[in-house]
């Protein structure tokens, strides 16, 4: 049996909105962007949303807002040490300084005891990330961000669905950002969304997802009026041409709002099977408690069902690559579950920091791996996972 990490859902509605927009040969941002923005906001019950090509960029662009609001290049971002590597390398493209905090090994989120202490007169935000789905304490966080003035951007790049304390995950902070990548819960194949309740925020996010442009109106920069607002030429130049920020080129297409429509349709049904899948599997692992630990769902919160990580336990008798290996031979994809960004990414080893200065990033960087929970996933499927780590246990343990 094959246990693949990630799958990807094109029904019919997909292909027909896709041929729609060839047919039309408006394939650039256009309605289906417009729509598949109004439906994402709702969704997460956002007053703005911003599609833009990738999560990466929708962290970037959150990111850049800061400009507008007097920071200045080098100012810093505190992020949490173990996350996808799209988050540091966002707040370096960004401009800004990434200054790290260790996780918790039980949830894989920022220790968010150890923030304040992180925090210097150069520091502009925190950017907590919902790793693996699980809510980061986003209530203690926004707490401190008040105290020190600080705004706050999410990265709910894996947490679609994700709840805490009775909210959506990405409505606690200033801003969110999401990725709807073909592997995650939400997709247009690839593409990101930042979500905010500031209509001034999303303006800046318009123009920063467009070289930087003064036309920034939520209908007219995505042309789905027939006539050209009445801001275009009031300053007497055309107000597409003033580049008033530092932009990005960072647009979705028709294409990928197409399938984004389709996708969002089957949300519901889609997330329902994926919560089933991480919590059965979540229950299951019970069973190898001694060797094995995974995060669990708390009563005030709901995880976004991203996928289901296991960490290797201390004094297990196999290493995570063993078990890696006899994974893979049984043909379950697996992903390790990523890495200590400043002290285990060589692309950062710049940034001066030392192996053992994020003890709990570093020990699920060299211990952790996640599987898949998505939707093509089966009953028979969690059966074969499980019963694999069984004989794989069995064969290390004499
Ligand atoms: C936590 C986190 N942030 C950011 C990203 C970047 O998203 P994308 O791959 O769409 O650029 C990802 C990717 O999955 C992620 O897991």
């Amino acid at each position: 049996m094959k246990v693949p990490f990630g799958t990807i859902t094109i029904d019919q509605k997909a292909k027909d909105l896709v041929n729609e927009a060839l047919n039309t040969g408006r394939v650039s941002n256009g309605k289906f962007v417009r729509q598949f923005e109004e439906r994402f906001a709702k969704l997460v019950n956002a007053k703005e949303a911003i599609a833009v090509s990738s999560g990466t960029d929708a962290d970037v662009l959150a990111l850049a807002v800061l400009y507008d609001l007097g920071a200045k290049r080098g100012d810093e971002v505190i992020v949490p040490s173990l996350s996808f590597v799209a988050t540091g390398n966002a707040v370096l493209h960004a401009g800004f300084k990434p200054v790290f905090v260790d996780v918790e090994l039980e949830t894989l989120n920022i220790d968010s005891a150890k923030i304040e202490a992180a925090i210097t007169p150069q520091t502009r935000a925190i950017m907590p990330v919902h790793l693996m789905g699980k809510p980061a304490k986003m209530d203690v966080i926004m707490q401190i961000a008040k105290k020190h003035n600080l705004v706050v951007v999410e990265d709910a790049a894996e947490a679609h669905g994700a709840m805490y304390k009775g909210k959506n995950v990405g409505e606690w902070g200033d801003m969110a950002a999401y990725s709807v990548y073909l592997a995650h819960i939400i997709t247009t194949v690839e593409g990101g969304v930042v979500t905010t309740n500031r209509e001034d925020f999303a303006e800046i996010l318009r123009s920063l997802r467009c070289h930087g442009r003064a036309c920034k109106c939520k209908v007219c920069v995505v042309n789905t009026s027939n006539s050209y607002c009445a801001k275009r030429f009031a300053q007497g130049k055309d107000i597409r041409f003033i580049f008033e920020r530092v932009g990005y080129s960072s647009k979705m297409n028709e294409l990928e709002a197409a399938v984004g429509l389709s996708s969002l349709d089957m949300y519901q049904q889609i997330i329902d099977k994926r919560h089933h899948n991480l919590i059965t599997m979540i229950d299951r692992l019970k069973e190898f408690d001694q060797y094995l630990m995974t995060i669990h769902e708390e009563k005030d919160e709901r995880i976004g069902p991203h996928a289901f990580p296991m960490i290797v336990k201390k004094g297990a008798p196999f290493t995570r690559d063993e078990l890696v290996d006899f994974l893979d031979k049984h043909e379950i994809d697996t992903r390790d579950l990523f890495s200590s960004m400043p002290t285990q990414c060589p692309g950062f080893d710049y940034l001066g920091h030392q192996l053992g200065d994020f003890p709990n990033a570093e020990y699920a960087g060299n211990n952790g791996l996640h599987i898949g929970v998505h939707q093509d996933i089966h009953q028979e499927h969690i059966d074969y996972v499980m019963a694999t780590i069984r004989d794989f246990i069995k064969s290390k343990v004499r």
